[in-house]
C-alpha cells in the first residue's frame, strides 16, 4: 500500500512515517522544507514541494501513485494564526483543498487529516467527546474546522472516505531517540520547559496561576507522539476496511497541570530552573482533556504512554540534540 504523507519532514509527520515503514507500508514523504538529516533517517522517497501548487502536486501523483493520503502539512500556532489570517487560510484551507482535488483526479481513496482539540475552543463540558459542537476561538482552529467540512463534502460529492484525528497537545520524542521535536518552531509548554532546564532561557513563565484547578494552573492532555503517530496508522486501517469517514479525538484521557509538566521536568533532568508565575494567556481554556472511548472502541487504539514517559523523552531528546537534528 502506497502512503503520501504531507508535512512528512514535521514533528507528527516524521514519527508516522517511521511507524508506517515499520510496518510495510510504502511510504513517500512530501513537505516544504529539505530537511537532509532527517531524510536520511526516515529513508524514504522526499518531495520538496508546497501544498497549493497543483501542478506539482499532480506530477508527484503520477510519479509516486499514492494510494492513501496522510495530510499533516499545515501552518500551526493558534497566536500567530491571528496576526496573519491569510496566510492560514491559503495553506491550511486552499492547501488541503487542492489536495483533495488532485487525490480525486487521481483516483486516491482515502485521506486521514491532521485536525486539533482547538476546534472546539474552550469546552462547556468534560471530557471532550467527538459530538461537541465547534467553537474555535482562533483563524488555526477555524482551518481545522474548515479542512474537516472540506472532507464531509469530499464524501458526499466525490465518495472520498476520510478520518479527521483531533489531536490534544503532543508532546515527547521517540523512544529510541532518533528523532524528536525541533524546538525553534515551537512555543509549547514542554520545549519551553525544556530550555529553562537546559539553561537555554532564563525562567520559564506560567501563564496563570489562579485558574480554578488543583494547584491553581492550567490543565492539558498531553499525548506522547508515538501514541499519536500510531493512532494514524490504526486510521488508515480504519477508513481502507471500513470504506467510512469519521473523526475521532486523541488524547490520553488524563489532564495535567502545568505545574505538574514542571515538576515532571525537574524529576527527569535532576536540574532546577527560575519559574515566573504571570498572568494568564488571551485565550487560553482553564481546562481540556479528552474523552477516548470512541478512540479506544472503533479505533482499538489506546495511549500508552504517560506524562513521565513524554517528558523523559523529551529531555533525552532535547539534552542531546539541543540545536535539531
Ligand atoms: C499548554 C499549557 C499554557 C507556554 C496547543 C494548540 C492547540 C493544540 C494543542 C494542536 C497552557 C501553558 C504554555 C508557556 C505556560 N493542538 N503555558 N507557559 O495552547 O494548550 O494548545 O496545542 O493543534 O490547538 O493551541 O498548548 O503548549 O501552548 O500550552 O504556562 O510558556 O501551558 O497557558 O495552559 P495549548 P501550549
Amino acid at each position: 500500500m502506497r502512503v503520501l504523507v504531507t508535512g512528512g519532514a514535521g514533528y507528527i509527520g516524521s514519527h508516522t512515517v517511521r511507524e508506517l515503514t515499520a510496518r510495510g507500508y510504502e511510504v513517500a514523504a512530501l513537505d516544504s522544507m529539505e530537511r537532509p538529516a532527517l531524510q536520511a533517517i526516515l529513508k524514504v522517497p522526499f518531495f520538496q514541494a508546497d501544498i497549493t501548487d497543483e501542478s506539482r502536486l499532480d506530477a508527484i501523483f503520477s510519479e509516486f501513485k499514492p494510494e492513501a493520503v496522510i495530510h499533516f502539512a499545515a501552518l500551526k500556532a493558534p497566536g500567530a494564526s491571528m496576526n496573519e489570517p491569510t496566510r492560514y487560510f491559503r495553506t491550511n484551507v486552499n492547501g488541503t483543498l487542492v489536495l483533495l482535488d488532485t487525490m480525486v483526479r487521481h483516483q486516491t481513496k482515502a485521506m486521514i487529516f491532521s485536525s486539533s482539540c482547538s476546534v472546539f475552543g474552550t469546552p462547556r463540558i468534560l471530557p471532550v467527546t467527538e459530538e461537541m459542537p465547534f467553537s474555535p476561538e482562533s483563524v488555526y482552529g477555524e482551518t481545522k474546522v474548515m479542512g474537516e467540512t472540506l472532507l464531509k463534502w469530499f464524501d458526499v460529492t466525490k465518495g472520498l472516505k476520510s478520518v479527521a484525528l483531533r489531536y490534544f497537545n503532543a508532546a515527547g520524542a521517540s523512544l529510541d531517540n532518533a528523532i524528536g521535536e525541533d524546538w525553534n518552531t515551537t512555543s509549547n509548554l514542554i520545549p519551553l520547559v525544556m530550555k529553562a532546564a537546559l539553561g537555554k532561557t532564563e525562567s520559564i513563565k506560567v501563564f496563570g496561576s489562579d485558574y480554578p484547578t488543583r494547584d491553581g494552573t492550567a490543565i492539558r492532555d498531553y499525548i506522547h507522539v508515538v501514541d499519536l503517530a500510531l493512532a494514524h496508522v490504526k486510521a488508515l486501517e480504519y477508513v481502507l476496511n471500513e470504506k467510512h469517514s469519521t473523526a475521532f479525538n486523541l488524547g490520553t484521557g488524563v489532564g495535567c497541570t502545568v505545574q505538574e509538566v514542571i515538576d515532571t521536568v525537574r524529576k527527569v533532568s535532576h536540574r532546577d530552573f527560575r519559574v515566573d508565575y504571570v498572568g494568564r494567556r488571551p485565550g487560553d481554556p482553564v481546562a481540556i482533556w479528552a474523552d477516548t472511548s470512541k478512540a479506544g472502541r472503533e479505533l482499538e487504539w489506546k495511549a500508552q504512554y504517560n506524562l513521565e514517559t513524554i517528558v523523559s523523552t523529551a529531555w533525552a531528546w532535547h539534552s542531546t540534540h539541543p540545536d535539531g537534528l
